[in-house]
């Protein structure tokens, strides 16, 4: 059952919906446009605002719901629950049917940690979305978010399981934002509502 509810995960966290709303939408490839990622930030600088929040939810919502059927399907495992969310994020950042081309899992991470670790995530949570009122820089706000979970979970003394899958996630999104930690470190990332053209 672990592994199917795994292969659940992973073909659920596959769907892209920010490269179905660029073909849907503006018939592109929102991977040639942009920053080149498939998530909601993107989408937010290609197709705008109202589509962004749509992408942004649906991706964060494949993760919650990935773990709910994977907890279900085993009777209620928390550790099903965590293979299963680390599953949805991994087919989010190479989906098995858009050439393993994805995005950079921060949605689907959302809505995988709300789900398994609440107060851990309220509270990397809360940071992040300070920090991006204050810089305007999504990349930034998406590693602090990811990075502040292990330590929160630390903090509160949750299980140690949680602490090696929050870290686990946290090394995922470092990962995935090695463009974007270099321009970071450069200086050269830009803001929200600034036009950027990375290609
Ligand atoms: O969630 C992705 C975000 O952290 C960065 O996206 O398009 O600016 O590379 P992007």
């Amino acid at each position: 059952m672990l592994i199917f509810a795994v292969a659940i995960a992973y073909l659920l966290g596959s769907i892209s919906s920010s490269y179905l709303a660029g073909r849907m939408i503006a018939g592109i490839d929102i991977r040639e446009h942009g920053s080149g990622n498939a998530g909601a930030t993107n989408t937010l600088r290609v197709l705008g605002p109202k589509v962004a929040a749509v992408v942004l939810l649906a991706d964060l919502l494949k993760g919650v719901v990935a773990v709910l059927i994977a907890e279900r399907l085993t009777g209620g495992q928390e550790t099903a629950g965590v293979f299963a969310g680390i599953a949805a994020i991994a087919g989010h950042n190479w989906p098995i049917y858009y050439g393993f081309r994805g995005g950079k899992g921060i949605a689907t991470t959302i809505g995988v940690t709300f789900t398994l670790v609440p107060l851990a995530a309220l509270s990397a949570g809360l940071v992040a979305i300070l920090l991006l009122l204050l810089l305007r820089i999504v990349s930034l706000a998406s590693l602090t978010f990811t990075t502040l979970m292990p330590i929160f979970v630390f903090i509160y003394h949750l299980p140690m399981n949680d602490f090696w899958f929050t870290l686990i996630l946290a090394v995922m999104a470092l990962w995935r934002h090695r463009s974007n930690i270099d321009r970071l470190l450069k200086g050269e990332e830009k803001r929200l509502g600034k036009k950027r053209e990375l290609k």
